[in-house]
């Protein structure tokens, strides 16, 4: 029997759920494209599918290991390529990782790497990018994907595209929350072509860099970024929504005790702006939300009261509207915060 195969057969397919919008319920709501039914997320997609493409050109040769930064999703992806096809995994990560992920993937045979500083410049994703490029030079014939330039990262969601036209037919508004820019490239590119006139709208953290704003300490993980991934198709955003971790705890757990969809950092952050555009659009506009994991890693920080208060995250309802800004960089985003004019900011890669 090939237990490969199995196993990779286990990625994709996920299904949508109909999510009435988060203030008031009622009548409008959004399509959540629920990619926490994955094995281990979202990312397992990548993961499948650079390994495959890497090993397809030789970059990558039977047994030899592979060697990513990641902030944990694509390194669960990482662990079931590598058990896929035949392939030792390091991973680089940083002291935020969450203790339940950092053993899964141990369980799941990774080895793994912590970084101790960030970087003055580029903080802990250059911390922990620095440490790969050192591991690589030790290792001859090992492969790094590189999440963060890999084109085929944006490529590895033709299928979650065709997945959601396949469920809702015509898409109008596609809300996707960006790290490495990967998902959200991806599945637009595609989408396009069934539903050419659909807008793309980005969801990203206050305190990252991705679409010009200046860097700050991170608490939500995934989604947010201390550099420009070159993955970041920021030709393509129609908008882009910087939303503050006591907006997203307060959208997840509204989520999960109104609409029993649960969710990470990304999820509560991707849910609120969808809730938003599902009020201020015509009835009728099919707005799909891409939700990239599920609830587990996340039990001691947006689920755990403990960790909320100390950060200050249970302090209620967000305002009905964000803050609008004329250009990204015009003012620092505290709170959720919303432009209509994306940029590529100086310093990205174009
Ligand atoms: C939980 C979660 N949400 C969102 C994202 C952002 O996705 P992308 O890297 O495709 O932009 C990531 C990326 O690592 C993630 O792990």
């Amino acid at each position: 029997m090939d237990i490969s195969g199995l196993l990779a057969d286990l990625v994709g397919n996920t299904p949508v759920l109909w999510v009435p919008e988060l203030w008031s319920g009622g009548e409008r709501g959004f399509w959540a494209k629920l990619e926490g039914y994955n094995p281990g997320g979202i990312k397992d997609r990548p993961a499948l599918h650079m390994v495959a493409e890497a090993r397809r050109r030789g970059a990558l040769r039977p047994g030899a290991p592979i060697i990513e930064s990641t902030s944990g999703t694509l390194g669960l992806g990482l662990a079931l390529a590598g058990v896929v096809h035949g392939h030792p995994v390091t991973l680089v990560a940083d002291p935020g990782m969450e203790p339940l992920m950092r053993r899964l993937l141990l369980a799941y045979g990774t080895r793994l790497e912590i970084v101790a500083e960030p970087y003055r410049e580029g903080g802990w994703q250059a911390a922990r990018r620095a440490r790969v490029r050192e591991l690589m030079a030790g290792a001859p014939g090992a492969y790094c994907p590189d999440q963060y330039a890999n084109p085929d990262n944006a490529a590895a969601y033709a299928g979650l595209a065709a997945e959601l036209t396949a469920q809702l037919g015509r898409v109008d508004v596609l809300v996707c929350s960006v790290g490495t820019g990967g998902h959200s490239a991806g599945i637009h590119r595609v989408l396009r072509e069934h539903s050419p006139d659909v807008r793309l709208v980005g969801v990203d953290t206050v305190g990252s860099t991705i679409f010009g704003q200046p860097a700050r300490p991170r608490l939500m993980r995934g989604l947010g970024s201390s550099i420009h991934p070159a993955n970041v198709a920021y030709d393509a955003f129609h908008e882009v929504h910087w939303v503050a971790p006591a907006e997203a705890v307060w959208a997840c757990r509204r989520l999960a005790a109104a609409r029993y969809a649960t969710g990470g950092w990304s999820v509560g952050a991707v849910a609120l702006v969808a809730s938003w555009l599902a009020r201020r659009e015509p009835p009728g506009t099919r707005i799909a939300a891409v939700f990239p994991d599920g609830p587990e890693r996340y039990f001691d920080t947006v689920y755990g009261d403990a960790y909320c208060a100390e950060h200050g995250l249970l302090d209620g309802k967000p305002e009905p509207e964000p803050e609008e800004l004329p250009h990204p960089a015009a003012a620092e985003a505290e709170r959720w915060t919303r432009c209509a004019a994306v940029t590529r900011p100086a310093g990205a890669a174009s």
